[in-house]
């Protein structure tokens, strides 16, 4: 049997890091990925990583602002530990070769993001994760660590309280394969293929969080959603916030500023949710286009300013809408991008399974609270990667070698026969597309009562109709239709725990906008959600936040 000390699922920022740090501390390491490293959605964190490095910053600022971005929800401990680390994980990253840009100085050169309020965002123009994904992937290589490249994890394998396993289809084979691992590490990032408008790539579909929860670990947060302000209009692809960092604007179909209207101190640069919600209110209330977008207006920087400090911005806006960005404006509109939930971690990033460790946007380590800030998210794959990587290497050092509950293979075998069996049925591609309808439609920006139960009532509905889904393709060379249908079932099951906590949720904060209860309710709602896997679906539970310092305030940009 294929036996590693630690095994990381994932390979996207959080995952590569942990795998480095997991050799680096003396173990057998190694990384399953569905993807080729360098496809890891990593990528789309386009416009910067934060650190407080320049004059005048603080680690202590950069946690105020992060906090306040949360609006109050984030776990403070755990922003501490973050912004703390934050200058050398950057200075790391530099001494691993990531080109950043440089300031006329010759240092690294820093940007404004939305929500904070000093420039800290280190960049590589506008492809930043693509260059931290390639140096953390170099740095993999020369490590010795082994990647199942395209191999992709369908189950965690449990014993009592302990994970000691996964099972992985070989997708160029289609081969189940049982790895015994004395530790494993979840990095499998996002899950926004739930939504129809989303920046995520086809991949983000929430594995290891649905893993993780099938598994018994408690989700916590889920009904916090990040929807990004820019995504072009259409294709939904980022349009990276450094666009407005570096002095773009944003415009409705009056050519008004209106953001000077939501957010009068930092206008385009407020936090995120604030202005998505600016955006949506805009073409909800008819000024923006026909068709719901407004503008971005970045060619008052310059052809040249342009070309070098977002090359993507100009490309993405002529490959998928055939605008020159140079010279004219580049139609927009919110997508979601980021969920700020996930799998419950403590600050060891140990999960309630023994054995089970989890680091990146599949977790929450409640560092993002009810809102991220820009740039965060890219250091949270480097400081929390590596610490899930070295805890999981000390526990693998002193666990003995773990027997491999061999059933856990069959029950995967037998759940794809089952399903490669069925001679009719729905087709999967029907199923998904109407849980993205109805996840963009009623679990979006702004929610209500109605619309959330609507959306429980559709996902109930679905998951139904999915257990008679039809996988058409029998074959085992690269079946996606058959892997396409079991992320579904992951889908669903995330669906679900996002709507049921949204719906429960009956305040206003951060990403989470209910028109039918405007306000943020501190008394009732200063908690975390709480979700655990049941039968018949979530089972809610509030947990405290940690409050260390910095008391909730009136958030106002
Ligand atoms: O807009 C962006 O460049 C995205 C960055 C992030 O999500 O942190």
């Amino acid at each position: 049997m294929l036996t590693h000390d630690v095994l990381i699922i994932g390979a996207g920022g959080s995952g590569l890091r942990a795998a480095l740090e997991a050799t680096t501390n003396g173990v057998d390491t190694a990384i399953v990925s569905k993807l080729h490293p360098l496809r890891s959605h990593t990528v789309a964190a386009a416009g910067g990583i934060n650190a407080a490095l320049a004059e005048g910053d603080s680690w202590e600022g950069h946690m105020e602002d992060t906090v306040k971005g949360s609006d109050y929800l984030a776990d403070q401990d755990s922003v501490e530990f973050l912004c703390r680390e934050a200058a050398s994980a950057l200075i790391e990253l530099e001494h691993f070769g990531t080109i950043f840009n440089r300031d006329e100085k010759g240092k690294m050169a820093s940007r404004p993001f939305g929500g904070h309020g000093l420039p800290r965002a280190y960049f590589a123009g506008d492809r930043t994760g693509l260059a931290i994904l390639q140096t953390n992937y170099e740095q993999v290589l020369k490590n010795n660590v082994h990647v199942y490249i395209e191999w992709q994890a369908l189950s965690l394998a449990v014993v009592g309280d302990q994970c000691v396993g996964v099972i992985a289809i070989d997708l160029a084979t289609g081969e189940l394969h049982a790895i015994r691992s004395k530790a494993v590490i979840l990095a499998t990032g996002p899950a926004g293929q739930i939504y129809a408008k989303t920046t995520n790539a086809l991949s983000c579909t929430g594995d290891g969080i649905s893993l993780a929860y099938r598994a018994g670990t408690p989700l916590k947060d889920m009904e916090f959603v990040q929807f990004h302000p820019t995504s072009l209009w259409g294709p939904n692809v980022l349009i990276t916030e450094a666009a407005r960092g570096e002095g773009g604007i944003l415009l409705n179909n009056k050519e008004e500023r209106f953001m000077e209207k939501y957010a009068p101190k930092m206008k385009d640069m407020a936090a995120r949710d604030v202005v998505s919600r600016a955006i949506q209110t805009e073409i909800n209330e008819g000024r923006g286009f026909e068709g719901g977008y407004v503008h971005l207006k970045v060619n008052q920087l310059g052809s040249d300013y342009l070309r070098e400090r977002l090359p993507e911005v100009i490309e993405f806006s002529a490959d998928f809408a055939g605008v020159d960005a140079t010279k004219e404006l580049i139609p927009i509109e919110p997508a979601q991008h980021y969920v700020m939930g996930g799998i419950a971690v403590t600050l060891d990033c140990s999960t309630s399974i023994r054995g089970l460790y989890a680091a990146g946007e599949c977790t929450c380590m409640s560092l993002h609270g009810a809102n991220r800030l820009g740039g965060n998210a890219l250091l949270e794959l480097q400081v929390f990667g590596k610490k899930a990587g070295a805890n999981a290497a000390e526990y693998a050092k002193k666990c003995p070698s773990p027997e491999f509950p061999l059933q856990t293979l069959s029950n995967v075998e037998n759940q794809n026969r089952e399903m490669l069996s069925r001679q009719d049925g729905e087709r999967p591609n029907r199923i998904r597309h109407d849980l993205q309808s109805t996840m963009t439609n009623n679990v979006g920006i702004y929610r209500s009562a109605e619309g959330l139960s609507e959306a429980i009532k559709n996902i109930l509905e679905l998951k139904k109709r999915y257990r008679q889904v039809y996988v058409q393709d029998s074959g085992k060379v690269f079946n996606t239709d058959l892997t396409m249908t079991i992320e579904l079932g992951f889908m669903l099951d995330l669906a679900e725990v996002i709507a049921v906590g949204a719906l429960a949720r009956t305040e206003s904060r951060g990403g989470h906008s209910r028109i039918d209860y405007p306000d943020r309710d501190d008394k009732k709602w200063l908690v975390h959600t709480i979700a655990r896997y049941s039968p018949d679906g979530p089972k809610l539970e509030k947990e405290d936040v940690r409050i260390t310092g910095l008391k909730p305030a009136i958030r106002s940009y």
